[in-house]
């Protein structure tokens, strides 16, 4: 059955034939459904499948409208998040609270990012203007790399949570599989040349102390980032807690066909960083191709009536994979959410495919391309 419906935000609910307030999407909205039936809501601004059970059933509209995934430990995960990294103090904060007006549930975070507290300010001010409350939330950050010594793991998880202001994190991810000599707290000891000193602590001793987290209870989750397929193997080997996701770089440009692939089979799902190919990091040539502006990308958002931004993240949900684009547009950040209302073609799928290109990664890491385990 489809019906247009009309969603209030006090409790009680009407069908109407006329177009959704697009007010609706920022407050919590009550369905009542009587008869066991599949609802499709459509609306200019809101489109939502429904299943009902044959009793009354309270949804949230606005966390409905980007799906979650189940992760391997049960718990689930919204398939689209917010990237952070670049987001500047002064601007991070806007964005993260346009970003849960909007109905974003899934913040990316990192301490390197540098922005952590205002993040965490962000939060704070949406759960006290009662738009989201913390269970609603699905928070990721990251153990930076002078925290892999066991004994300082937990230490690097407490700074995160005290500048995110939360008690616990949905998902903890190890940054990067190599240690860094710690100067003090997220600072890297620096030798004679200036050069970042890593360690050859195994990054198992480490996936070991974040376990220990889990049992805590102040991580719901734990994963990996930038870890390759022998790496990922290792820690299914050794680990008590099997990693959810694996957060890389992917995009048209570099797809991670055989990582991504290899992470399924160990029901591990891939978490696409840079799904833009990050325009906006420092390290960018004026001569580089530009991902966002590819013709063979515009073609296809042409045919779907869609922007290439759209088209690049459905790639990857298409995918069977999580996306955490970055930005501090709001309207971008409401943009970037149109991606569930159509489907593309499996034709339009192997086209992207091929787009695919041997120098196509943008994050690179390379100067500890010398150390055992870069993963690269
Ligand atoms: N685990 C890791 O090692 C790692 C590494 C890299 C990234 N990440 C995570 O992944 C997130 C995303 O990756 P990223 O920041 O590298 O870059 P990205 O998401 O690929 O691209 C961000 C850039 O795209 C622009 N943009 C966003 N929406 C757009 C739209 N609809 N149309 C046109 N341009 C748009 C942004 O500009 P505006 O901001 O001006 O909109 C920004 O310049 C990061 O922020 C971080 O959370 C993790």
């Amino acid at each position: 059955m489809t019906l247009p419906i009309f969603l209030l935000h006090n409790g009680s609910s009407a069908l109407s034939s006329s177009a959704a307030p697009e007010k609706a999407s920022r407050h919590l909205v009550y369905i009542k459904a009587n008869s066991t039936s599949c609802l499709t809501v459509r609306s200019e601004k809101l489109r939502v499948k429904l299943l009902t059970h044959g009793q009354n059933r309270i949804e949230e509209m606005a966390a409905a409208e980007i799906p979650s995934v189940k992760l391997m430990d049960g718990t689930s995960i919204p398939v689209l998040g917010l990237g952070t990294w670049k987001s500047k103090p002064g601007e991070v904060k806007a964005a993260v609270e346009a970003a849960i007006s909007a109905g974003y549930r899934h913040i990316d975070c990192s301490p390197v990012y540098e922005n952590e507290a205002e993040v965490g300010d962000a939060i704070a001010a949406k759960i006290k203007d009662g738009t989201v409350t913390r269970e609603k939330l699905y928070i990721v950050s990251k153990l930076w790399q002078t925290y892999h010594e066991p004994d300082d793991v937990e230490a690097g998880l407490k700074v995160t949570l005290k500048d995110l202001q939360v008690e616990y994190l949905d998902l903890y991810l190890m940054h990067f599989p190599i240690g860094f000599k710690q100067q003090s707290g997220h600072t890297s000891a620096r030798d004679a040349n200036n050069q970042i000193i890593t360690t050859d602590r195994d990054y198992v001793d480490t996936w070991k102390a974040m376990e220990k987290l889990v049992e805590k209870k102040l991580v719901r989750s734990i994963g990996v980032s930038n870890f390759n397929e022998k790496q990922i193997d290792r820690i299914l080997e050794n680990c008590t807690i099997k990693p959810v996701t694996n957060q890389v770089e992917c995009h048209p440009y570099f797809n991670q066909k055989s990582l991504s692939d290899h992470c399924a089979n160990k029901g591990i799902i891939l978490t696409a960083y840079s799904p833009f190919a990050s325009p906006d990091r420092s390290w960018a040539s004026p001569d580089e191709p530009k991902l966002l502006e590819d013709p063979a990308l515009v073609a296809v958002a042409k045919k779907y009536n869609k922007t290439v931004a759209n088209i690049l993240l459905r790639y990857q949900i298409e995918r069977g994979h999580i996306t955490i684009p970055k930005s501090v547009s709001p309207d971008r950040i409401t943009q970037n959410k149109h991606i569930f209302d159509f489907k593309m073609e499996p034709s339009d799928i192997s086209h992207i495919e091929k787009l695919n290109r041997p120098d196509g990664r943008v994050v690179l890491m390379s100067f500890c391309k010398d150390h055992k385990y870069y993963p690269f």
